[in-house]
């Protein structure tokens, strides 16, 4: 998270201080580092210069329209799960010819949506949804060009519900059935093979996983590529974020404490690991990450709002809940947190810094030493630019937070906060 630091005695984002913004604004509010979004993005592409390459930028991590479109501008394409994503995509101005479209439950209306915008691929994951595309395609007079999504039934070693390459998971088509699968598809119609796809799982830390699966599915995609022609293999995302990238140069100690995770997996060590797999193809290679270019290109501000001091525990009631950022009541996700106003020294106290909704699982961190900070002071929620907003929730009909992108000494507010009144615009009575 460098483009996070204290700066006169305040959280920074660039150049903006989220003391001003969370006054401003209030809170809770998410707010976006323009840079970070750059950085990630242009460093992934120059580890992968050695290859013909594509990012796919996987929307679901976060698909604010003003994000979508500075990726954009980058040269980006999108990795997209809804027909709603495509959307947001095409009003970012990013290029439907980029774009592929993942999923285990694709409908029809989103079919047809995304074959009239031509996209570049569907990655379809099974048969039966192969079968249905080339119906829907036959149907409009069209040719969908499709790549399989096989599992390679290898463990990532991550969050249960975030490991999608073993068998027992929903996604893709086991490897054991994907060639006779690729025979089948061959024969329809209105299909044509483009690609072959994969995705174990989100939050690898180790790259060991991905060497796995690209040694053992890379010979698969060569024979493909001999029997149907196609032109790309895309190993999906994954990477995962040290949630503590955050100040690596003079880490307080209080901050130093509460990392949850110290080992570091860079963008080059992955691009090292993968890539003598995957030289020797002559396909071109395609990755989707979400994580890894928003994850630290983000924080949520929240302020407190009371303190409580139980027998058992110190709890520290903040006006954002879990449906605002729901990754630790969801997958136990770790953030680290920092006081906006940078703490005097290193004394911490032991808290539970928990939010307002009617839930024993609100909470964003228990048991935590955090330097002290007083009703009223605003804190930061590190490393919530992926995964964050975009999972958010009206629950317990509280109004979604507003997302500020900050570009050097500039800050907008990209979607400001929803109000009770927009919630309920809809409901009939
Ligand atoms: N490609 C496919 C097909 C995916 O399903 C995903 C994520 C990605 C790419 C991007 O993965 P990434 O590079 O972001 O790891 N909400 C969870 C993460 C869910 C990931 C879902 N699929 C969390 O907050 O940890």
């Amino acid at each position: 998270m460098h483009s996070f630091h204290y700066h006169n005695g305040e959280l920074h984002c660039e150049d903006v201080s989220l003391q001003t913004i969370a006054d401003t604004y209030g809170t809770p509010t998410y707010v976006y580092s323009a840079n970070t979004f750059r950085d990630h993005y242009t460093r992934l592409d120059a580890a992968l210069s050695e290859v013909d390459h594509a990012i796919e930028y996987a929307v679901k991590a976060n698909s604010n329209i003003s994000v979508l479109r500075l990726l954009a501008e980058l040269g980006s394409g999108f990795d997209i799960v809804s027909g709603g994503e495509l959307y947001r995509v095409i009003k970012a101005g990013g290029d439907p010819a980029k774009c592929t479209f993942a999923g285990v439950g694709k409908t029809r209306e989103e079919i047809e949506y995304a074959l009239k915008q031509g996209i570049y691929c569907f990655n379809a994951e099974s048969e039966a949804e192969v079968v249905f595309i080339d119906k829907v395609a036959g149907e409009l007079g069209l040719v969908a060009p499709v790549a399989l999504r096989v599992n390679p039934n290898v463990d990532a070693k991550t969050h249960k519900y975030i490991s999608t390459g073993k068998s027992e998971n929903k996604f893709g088509i086991d490897f054991e059935f994907i060639r006779d699968a690729y025979g089948r598809a061959a024969k329809l119609q209105n299909i044509k093979l483009r690609g072959l796809q994969m995705h174990i799982g989100s939050q690898l830390t180790s790259v060991t996983p991905f060497i796995e699966a690209v040694e053992k599915v890379a010979p698969l995609a060569a024979d493909l590529k001999g029997l149907y022609d196609i032109e790309f293999f895309s190993i999906g995302g994954g990477v995962g974020i040290v949630y503590d990238e955050s100040l690596d140069s003079g880490k307080p100690e209080w901050w130093a404490n509460q990392l949850e995770d110290k080992r570091p997996l860079t963008i080059e060590q992955y691009c090292a690991g993968i890539l003598p797999h995957l030289k020797g193809l002559g396909l071109k290679i395609l990755v989707e990450p979400g994580r890894y270019i928003a994850g630290n290109a983000g924080v949520m501000l929240t302020r407190c709002l009371y303190e409580k001091k139980g027998t058992a525990k110190t709890f520290k009631v903040v006006d954002a809940g879990m449906n605002d950022l729901i990754r630790p009541a969801l997958y136990e996700g770790h953030h680290d947190i920092a006081p906006v106003r940078e703490p005097a020294d290193d004394t911490t106290e032991t808290v539970d810094v928990v939010g307002p909704i009617c839930e024993t699982g609100d909470f964003f961190c228990q048991n935590r030493p955090l330097p002290n900070f007083d009703e009223g002071d605003v804190i930061a929620l590190l490393s919530a630019g992926a995964y964050g907003y975009v999972m958010a929730s009206n629950y317990n009909t509280r109004g979604l937070p507003a997302e500020i992108l900050v570009d050097g000494s500039e800050s907008k507010v990209v979607r400001p906060r929803q109000t009770v009144e927009d919630i309920v615009a809809a409901e009939l009575v």
